[in-house]
């Protein structure tokens, strides 16, 4: 069946972002010139997904009306003559069918994605965690939904860590079947370094079938006393198998300060209209 659907979670507080996340969604937050939730978006229709069920809460309405069509700015910026800008905001809003599920308290990543249950249905789906910016030539969600197709199986998108980091992330049991992929035997969520089971990190990227949804259900609080997707994962691999696909390209976590100024400037240095005066001015600067 093919995945035509993908579930975008943007609920959290965005702690590790705070004071900025107090009023408005980390989701919002620019990457060069685009807000980061636009990226994740755009590898969602990039990589043939039809719909998009985007998971909000409490303080994300900024998320919704961006992606909306804003007739007043359309009458502005026609009246002032500006055809490429109004060009640009009329495609923005024509981007995709998105659909909008609030959830209601923050019970961890897996329990967002169970309040898409409705939505997704019966059918597989793709899960994007907007503060994973991947960079690459081909869409990550592409590259992966190219797998699920070949394998008939979940595939979880994974990276080389240190071994300091294997606590930032979950940690998957690796067996090579192929170039960048593995079966996965097991997997844990933010194991300290010494119970790792491998160096190779979750990122943000998931092709799920539609059984994890009652895996979810069937998860108890873990890590942090909440739901967690890698838990489900776990129970899930007793009927299905699962691969992991290791993702080309830079993967940025724009989730925090650093990480964000980080991708900023690589990104920033990247860009055909800002790249060469960046340039310049870093050097100044260093
Ligand atoms: C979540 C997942 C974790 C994964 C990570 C990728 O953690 O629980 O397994 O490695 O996303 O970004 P979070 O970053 O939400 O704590």
């Amino acid at each position: 069946m093919r995945v035509r659907k993908a579930v975008i979670t943007a609920a959290g507080y965005g702690t590790r972002f705070l004071p900025v996340t107090r009023s408005q969604p980390k989701e919002m937050l620019p990457l060069v010139n685009k807000p980061l939730i636009q990226y994740a978006v755009e590898e969602a229709i990039n990589s043939g997904i039809e719909q998009v069920i985007m998971v909000t809460a409490m303080g994300k309405r900024a998320i919704e009306d961006y992606f909306d069509r804003s007739f007043e700015l359309e009458y502005f910026l026609e009246r002032k003559g500006q055809a490429v800008l109004l060009k640009q905001m009329q495609e923005l809003s024509a981007l995709v069918d998105i659909c909008y599920v609030r959830q209601k308290e923050q019970l961890g990543l897996g329990n967002a994605i169970f309040t898409a249950r409705d939505i997704v249905g019966n059918e597989p789906f793709a899960v994007i965690l907007p503060d994973d910016i991947i960079d690459s030539v081909v869409p990550c969600l592409k590259s992966m939904v190219n797998v699920y197709e070949r394998y008939g199986a979940g595939v979880l998108a994974v990276e080389k860590v240190s071994s300091e980091d294997t606590r930032k992330y979950g940690i998957i049991e690796p067996a090579r079947v192929g170039r960048r992929v593995n079966r996965i035997l097991s997997l844990v969520e933010k194991p300290e370094p010494a119970r790792a089971p491998s160096r190779l990190a979750i990122v943000g990227r998931y092709v799920l079938n539609p059984e994890i949804l009652d895996a979810i259900r069937a998860t108890k609080p873990g890590k942090g006393g909440e739901i967690q997707l890698t838990d489900a994962l776990e129970i899930l691999l007793d009927r299905q198998k699962l691969y992991a696909f290791t993702l080309e390209g830079t993967r940025y976590d724009t989730g925090t300060p650093l990480g964000w100024l980080k991708a900023n400037m690589a990104m920033g240095l990247k860009s055909q209209e800002y790249g060469p005066e960046l340039r310049k001015y870093l050097q100044k600067l260093l």
